[in-house]
């Protein structure tokens, strides 16, 4: 997880550059921060426990053109300031900033004590600039001439990186070098081209503010720059690698918070049209996406959190809409199925971020097999979509509150317009979502979220709460508890309604709050008498629906969506648990423990 961020450059400010672009990187990791500036021979070290976002750029140190950053969620090490980022050498002439975890560090560690290394952190990460600082004692002599750029240093690196094993994305300073070298293996690097030099970054809005022309970097390939040129290489071979430029549609008004306190309730609110822009796909490729998934030996869905939940909802829509069966598994789950996957299969990825090891690992084993793989996914370029054979970008924009909430909705959108394009229905589908979308653009006005602040006032003391839904509601019910879960630490949990008369029923007490989504179709009266069951135990049961029912202790109204329901009931509750979170004194953007893109397996 981790954000990085290096400049090299022209400009001087690449100190204050670093702090501003680690801050909209903060949602990566956010229990340490630091940076290094190089000026002239000499590199300057500030890092510090805690947020980032609570320091001023402008206070910020010296004046230098290189420098590299980071924004940590601790893998190996606990919470200090020897474990934060940047890790240097003994004598302070390499400074590495690392995201990921170098799988192979205690062997690489021991090999490097017996060469008279000493260490002062616990990461796994301060092996690097100890490595690279032994490959630069082995000069190789026959230095890879394209690695002009900076010879020895890039050389050392490559050959540093060769000893490696795990999922990386590093930057790395030397002292006596003007050239800031970077290296990935599994965990992103986007580099940006600026007219006065080159940003280095874990993630496009680091640096969205200067440039949207950006060049991404492959799983195993390295950059070397001095900002005036840029040389990418293939670390195995030491060969050089042609990249193209490419501009990015992201605007940087869409990664600010504008006039809301948190990223969680604008990427809410921002689902007043993020699903029209999600359903706005190309018809002749959704049909030909239909197709692939008809004539395929075996349909698999992979995603993980709430973006499996919305695989979950999808097995329905496929089943109930078009009659097709297809299998969820979370991505972490999958490599236990590989023995059902065919060069005639196909592998459905669903993510936000499109940088998810866990989602990364399940493509690799269909690729192995291989099974064709359709990816739906938010961020434009990431690896998911890069390395997909079929990809549908759900346009949400940037989603940076780590929970996530309009990208959900993205995807369900897009997944159910394939549904429905199986059932060679595509229009009457699309109809259908813009609707949906219409009717969601109503429910989000000012009396509709005070309703909801007011329920979250309410339940805000209580410590547990359960979710029920049936038919697609059902993974909605689970996506309620992920939701109320990582934000306000309240202890929720999801179920099938029908399930609660096999254990989870004898948790409720007098009062225990309980949400039951509905619609208005065939499955409603079998939820409604699983909320008479919970009620008659006690249970203060809020309903989630178009109509009210006697059963309801509080009624949340929602538009009838139909096949949509999904769609529409998960939206309040996403605000109940924005307000939970902020009613129990919790910052719903960075909720302890937890990192926006999860890039460790
Ligand atoms: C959602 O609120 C989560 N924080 C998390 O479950 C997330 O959906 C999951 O990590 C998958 O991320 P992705 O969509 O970027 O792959
Ligand atoms: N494994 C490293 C650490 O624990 C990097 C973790 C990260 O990606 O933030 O410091």
């Amino acid at each position: 997880m981790c954000g990085i961020f290096g400049y090299v450059g022209r400009r001087v400010d690449a100190g204050s550059l670093a702090i501003d672009g680690l801050k909209s990187l903060e949602y990566r990791g956010y229990d340490s921060w630091g940076v290094a500036c190089k000026t002239g021979n000499t590199l300057t070290i500030q890092k510090e426990t805690g947020k980032i976002s609570a320091v001023d750029p402008a206070d910020f140190g010296t004046a230098c053109s290189i420098a590299i950053g980071h924004t940590r969620w601790a893998t190996h090490g606990g919470v200090t300031k020897e474990n934060a980022h940047p890790h240097l050498n003994e004598t302070s002439t390499i400074a590495v900033v690392h995201n990921g975890i170098v799988e192979n560090y205690e062997e690489l560690k021991e090999d490097l004590k017996r060469k008279g290394h000493t260490f002062r952190s616990d990461t796994d990460s301060e092996i690097l600039p100890h490595l690279i600082e032994e490959e630069l004692k082995t000069r190789d002599a026959n230095t890879e001439k394209s690695e002009s750029v900076s010879g020895d240093f890039t050389a050392a690196v490559r050959r540093a990186c060769l000893r490696l094993s795990g999922r990386y994305a590093f930057l790395a300073l030397h002292t006596e070098s003007q050239t800031l070298v970077a290296a990935r293996e599994g965990s992103p690097l986007i580099i940006g081209v600026d007219t006065d030099g080159y940003f280095i970054a874990s993630d496009i809005p680091a640096f969205l503010a200067h440039t949207r022309t950006v060049q991404y970097l492959d799983d195993g390939e390295m950059i070397a720059t001095d900002g005036k040129t840029i040389l990418f290489l293939d670390i195995r071979t030491g060969h050089e690698v042609r990249k193209r430029e490419i501009e990015i549609s992201w605007s940087v008004k869409q990664t600010q918070k504008g006039e809301y306190r948190h990223f969680m309730l604008k990427e809410i609110m921002d689902q007043k049209d993020s699903i029209a822009r999600a359903i706005n796909q190309d018809e002749e490729e959704i049909r030909t996406i239909a197709q692939a998934i008809k004539h395929a030996q075996g349909t698999f869905l992979v995603g993980c959190g709430t973006a499996g939940k919305a695989c979950v909802a999808a097995e329905y829509f496929f089943s109930v809409l078009a009659g097709h069966h297809v299998n969820y598994a979370p991505a972490s789950e999958f490599k236990l199925f590989h023995h059902f996957l065919k060069p005639e299969s196909l592998l459905i990825v669903v993510t936000q971020s499109g940088e998810t090891a866990d989602v990364l690992e399940a493509m690799k084993i269909a690729k192995a097999k291989g099974s064709k793989v359709l990816s739906i996914v938010n961020v434009q370029g990431s690896t998911v979509a890069r390395e997909s054979d079929y990809t549908l970008l759900i346009n949400a924009g940037p989603e940076r509150a780590v929970a996530s909430t309009k990208a959900l909705t993205g995807q369900m959108a897009v997944l159910l317009l394939i549904a429905y394009a199986l059932a060679d229905k595509l229009q009457e589908g699309k109809l259908l979502l813009l609707e949906t979308s219409e009717m969601i653009n109503d429910m989000l006005n000012p009396r509709y979220v005070e309703h909801l602040e007011a329920l979250a006032d309410t339940i805000k003391r209580h410590e547990n709460l359960y979710i029920i839904g049936k038919s697609w509601n059902y993974p909605m019910a689970l996506e309620s508890a992920i939701k109320i879960q990582e934000v306000s630490y309240i202890h929720a949990e999801g179920f099938a309604g029908g399930e609660l008369k096999h254990g989870p029923i004898a948790l409720i007490e007098k009062g225990t709050p309980c949400i039951v989504l509905t619609g208005k179709d065939e499955v409603t009266a079998d939820i409604l008498s699983n909320a008479r069951e919970l009620s008659a135990r006690g249970a203060f049961i809020i309903g989630v629906s178009p109509e009210r029912k006697e059963v309801f202790d509080e009624w949340i109204k929602v538009p009838d969506a139909g096949a949509a329901q999904a769609i529409v009931n998960i939206i309040p509750i996403q605000i109940l648990a924005y307000f939970l979170a902020v009613k129990r004194g919790k910052d719903p953007d960075m909720p302890r423990n937890l990192a926006k893109s999860v890039t460790v397996k």
